[in-house]
């Protein structure tokens, strides 16, 4: 099991890289400056009718389930550069807030760049989502022992493991695959029902779509409240997934 599953890794690692190839190639290296990353994240830019990311995402940008906002701490830095240039582009759709387009096409290239690297900058840090309060405020909160199994191992014949693609209990495979691992509830749970119907429809190859369409609304309530609680690393199992691979390319100015 441990094998296969190190294989699939292995191999959607050959394909991020093709597909991020673009992103950042091992010729190309990309200046991205912490300082003015933090400066925006804190602050905004009024110049530009930017507000500051840090009153929708937390000041340590884990988000928050009250406002259905992810975190972006330490969750990738190619995959947010991505994501930031998808809304500014209109290839994704913020259906919750309705404003991170707008925010993403009124910062510049280097900006976004500059975001992704203070995002990934920070020291590991863990931030559950609050389940029980999601469930006394009536959200219908999954069972997060079902939801581990769904992740782990998916359901022979019918759901892929989301560990196959996003790694040991979801805590990401840098460059394509984002760390899930202690993402927010209430922002996991509307991923997987906008991948489901395609209204979020960004994904490399439709990857992410064609495992939603397999979910039941119960498999994405409990694998939501097992990831949403998910520890990235387990002592001593020698790894300590820190999503800087790309990073290598960026010559990080603080
Ligand atoms: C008004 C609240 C608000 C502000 C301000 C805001 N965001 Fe967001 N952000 C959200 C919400 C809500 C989502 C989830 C949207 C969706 O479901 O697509 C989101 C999603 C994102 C994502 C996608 C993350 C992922 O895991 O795919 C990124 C990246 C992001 N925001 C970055 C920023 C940055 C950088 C700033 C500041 C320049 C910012 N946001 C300011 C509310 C906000
Ligand atoms: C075949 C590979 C693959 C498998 C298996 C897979 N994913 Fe993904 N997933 C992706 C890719 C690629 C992305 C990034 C899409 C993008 O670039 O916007 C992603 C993104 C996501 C996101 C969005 C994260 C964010 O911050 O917005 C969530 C949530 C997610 N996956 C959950 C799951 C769950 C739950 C499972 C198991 C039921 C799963 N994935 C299985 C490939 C996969």
């Amino acid at each position: 099991m441990r094998k296969l599953s190190n294989l699939a890794i292995v191999f959607c690692g050959a394909v991020a890289m093709l597909v991020f190839s673009g992103v950042s190639s091992a010729e190309e290296t990309v200046t991205a400056n912490v300082a003015n990353g933090k400066n925006i994240f804190e602050n905004g830019k009024a110049d530009a009718g930017v507000p500051a990311c840090s009153t929708c995402h937390g000041e340590k940008a884990m988000g928050m389930d009250a406002m259905g906002s992810p975190r972006l701490a330490n969750v990738g830095y190619a995959y947010i550069v991505k994501q930031l240039t998808d809304y500014a582009d209109g290839k994704r759709n913020d259906l919750t807030m309705q404003q991170m387009n707008g925010i993403a096409k009124a910062l510049s290239v280097q900006d976004r760049r500059d975001l992704a690297a203070y995002e990934n900058s920070f020291p590991r840090n863990d931030e559950p989502s609050d389940l029980k309060s999601l469930k006394a405020e009536g959200k219908a909160v999954g069972d997060t022992a079902l939801g581990q199994a769904l992740v782990r191992y998916g359901d022979k014949g019918r759901v892929s493991a989301c560990m196959s693609c996003h790694g040991f209990n979801g805590r990401g495979a840098d460059p394509m695959y984002p760390k899930i691992a202690q993402q927010k509830y209430v922002y996991l749970v509307n991923q997987l029902t906008h991948w489901r119907d395609s209204s979020r429809a960004n994904d490399p190859m439709s990857q992410m779509q064609k495992i939603a369409k397999t979910l039941t609304d119960a498999d994405i309530n409990n694998a939501a409240a097992f990831l949403s609680q998910a520890s990235d690393s387990t002592p001593g199992d020698g790894m300590e997934i820190d999503n800087q691979t790309t990073m290598k390319n960026v010559k990080i100015v603080k």
